[in-house]
């Protein structure tokens, strides 16, 4: 394929990677991600809980809403913009937990019922908890904090029945639907 062409197809598949993109069918544009990222973090700055974790790390405010744009056109439009890491990004945050995330989450649902139309804001909060999730875990395990699969006691317990299987009818207090 001349290099013409070679060009003229990636538009051309990019382009309809865009049509199918998830954002469009419920009328997600660049502007609408604009609108719903700078109303966030407006209050998110304002908070009390989360405004001074982000004014410790962000001295260029114009550039974080841009790069949070691309990030949300990247996850909602397909364009591939964002080029970032967000997993290390976060991992760095020390003291940020569970509750950060539920408050942040709060915010961008609050944001989102307000700025955006029903099945825009319902995508814009569906990504936003998946990959919070995704975010928790992550930063859960580079901190060597997640649990074991099995709790200890359960192993315990797994262990007792391995004996109680060895000599039947010992454990006579055993209710039903523990068998
Ligand atoms: C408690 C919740 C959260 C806090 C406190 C938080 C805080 C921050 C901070 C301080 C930064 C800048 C880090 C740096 O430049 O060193 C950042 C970057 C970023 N955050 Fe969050 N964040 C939270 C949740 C989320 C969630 C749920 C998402 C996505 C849905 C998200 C997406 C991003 C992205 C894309 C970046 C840019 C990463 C990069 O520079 O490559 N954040 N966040």
């Amino acid at each position: 394929m001349q290099d013409e062409e070679l060009i003229a197809h990636r538009a051309a598949a990019a382009a309809r990677r865009r049509l199918e993109a998830p954002g469009v069918a419920v009328g997600i544009t660049e502007d609408v991600i604009r609108d719903q990222v700078h109303a966030f973090y407006g209050r998110v700055r304002a908070d009390s809980m989360l405004g001074p974790i982000f004014e410790a790390k962000i001295d260029d405010w114009d550039a974080h809403l841009a790069k949070l744009c691309d990030f949300w056109s990247s996850v909602l439009l397909m364009t591939g913009r964002f080029k970032g890491a967000p997993m290390p990004a976060h991992a760095r945050l020390v003291g940020v937990g569970g509750a950060h995330f539920a408050h942040w989450l709060e915010i961008w649902r609050g944001t989102a019922r307000e700025t955006c139309a029903p099945p825009a804001a319902d995508m814009f909060i569906a990504r936003a908890e998946m990959i919070a999730r995704s975010l928790q875990m992550g930063m859960a395990m580079a901190r060597g904090e997640l649990p074991p699969v099995r709790s200890a006691a359960a192993g315990e317990a797994d262990q007792h029945r391995g004996r109680q299987d060895e000599h039947p009818g010992q454990d006579k207090g055993r209710p039903a639907s523990d068998a």
